[in-house]
């Protein structure tokens, strides 16, 4: 049987498909339990394309009811302590759990503002080459209503924390582009702030431990009116964290990990930070190396990171102890 010859498309047809193909799925917002807390959130449903992706994360209740206070109040939120302990994830979680678009500057030395607000980049245009303006992506995320997570903000240049001066203007948000004399605002339209930083100007005595950080001046600080303290965690909640991260390891190898973290950072000799991160690495290298390989997990992931022969020293008894080995092992 000949086939019947398909007719090509007419161009209406083809415009109605695109319609309804590109018709926008309507967008809501849902009560949501944050996971292990009695924390109730707006969760978009769909999710943003641009939500991050969801992975294995804790949800410090204390954190979380701070967070969700903060963004009520449409608040900046400023996150700081010592390092691995969870302050970029959180938010990074949060805006996964809640299905919104999260955009994440590392503002290290070399961020510009060019970098933020945008720049002349050269273009073709009827075979001349001449300047057009690119708008840079914070500009955009003020625009389109993304969240946007300023890390390691201590490290940004001073010129760049003054050009966010205006933008984190809790009630009034502006970052104005002198190139093409906008001023682009953002309020109600989902732009968040949160930033986070190990030194936020009162961790003056663990400087040298953070080197390459700039110390924050008041004005810039004052326009956060949410800071949360994320410290380290208790044993328990440790052992949580560490376990989802790497559920393949062995449960009593991961407990000895996190009463070695517990000991060292009680332990008044010991000056260095000990972090989640570095419990989650040595865990991990546990998972590869098996039972018999801790110690020369704990070489690799903590005591090879210990420069002061003080604090090397106290990590390996300590660990020696915890896990029964004799010190002339390591
Ligand atoms: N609440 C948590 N649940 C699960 N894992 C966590 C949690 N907090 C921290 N971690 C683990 O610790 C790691 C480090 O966390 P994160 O990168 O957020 O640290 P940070 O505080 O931003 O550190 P830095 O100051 O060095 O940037 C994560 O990748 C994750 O493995
Ligand atoms: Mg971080």
């Amino acid at each position: 049987m000949s086939k019947r010859p398909t007719r090509p498309a007419m161009q209406s047809e083809v415009d109605a498909v695109r319609r309804v193909t590109s018709v926008k799925p309507k967008v809501t917002f849902v009560d949501h339990t944050i996971p292990g807390t009695s924390v109730v959130m707006k969760r978009r449903v769909p999710a943003h394309p641009d939500a991050p992706e969801n992975r294995p994360f804790i949800f410090p209740e204390d954190q979380v009811k701070d967070l969700d206070i903060g963004l009520k109040c449409g608040m900046n939120i400023m996150l700081t302590g010592p390092t691995g302990v969870g302050k970029t994830a959180l938010p990074r979680a949060i805006c996964a759990e809640l299905g919104l678009p999260l955009v994440r500057f590392n503002l290290d030395g070399e961020t510009r503002v060019s970098n933020l607000r945008g720049m002349n980049i050269p273009a073709a245009k009827d075979g001349v080459l001449t300047l057009q303006f690119s708008l840079g992506a914070l500009a955009k995320c003020m625009k389109d209503g993304y969240a946007v997570l300023l890390d390691e903000i201590d490290a940004a240049l001073p010129s760049v924390r003054f050009v966010l001066q205006p933008v984190l203007e809790e009630d009034n948000r502006s970052l104005t582009i002198p190139e093409t004399g906008e001023t682009i605002t953002a309020l109600d339209n989902g732009f968040a702030v949160f930033a986070t930083g190990n030194t936020i100007g009162f961790r003056v005595t663990q400087r040298a431990a953070y080197a390459g950080t700039n110390m924050m001046n008041a004005a810039f600080l004052d326009r956060f009116g949410m800071v949360i303290g994320v410290d380290y965690p208790t044993k328990e909640q440790e052992y949580a964290r560490v376990l989802i991260n790497v559920p393949g390891c062995d449960t009593d190898i991961i407990d000895g990990i996190c009463r070695v973290a517990e000991e060292l950072r009680s332990d008044d000799k010991f000056k260095s930070d000990f972090s989640t991160r570095r419990c989650v690495q040595w865990a991990r290298l546990c998972e590869h190396f098996g039972t018999e390989g801790v110690l020369r997990a704990a070489k690799a992931s903590v005591l090879r990171k210990l420069e002061m022969s003080t604090d090397a020293r106290v990590a390996r008894e300590i660990i020696c102890h915890i896990f029964g080995y004799d010190e002339s092992a390591l």
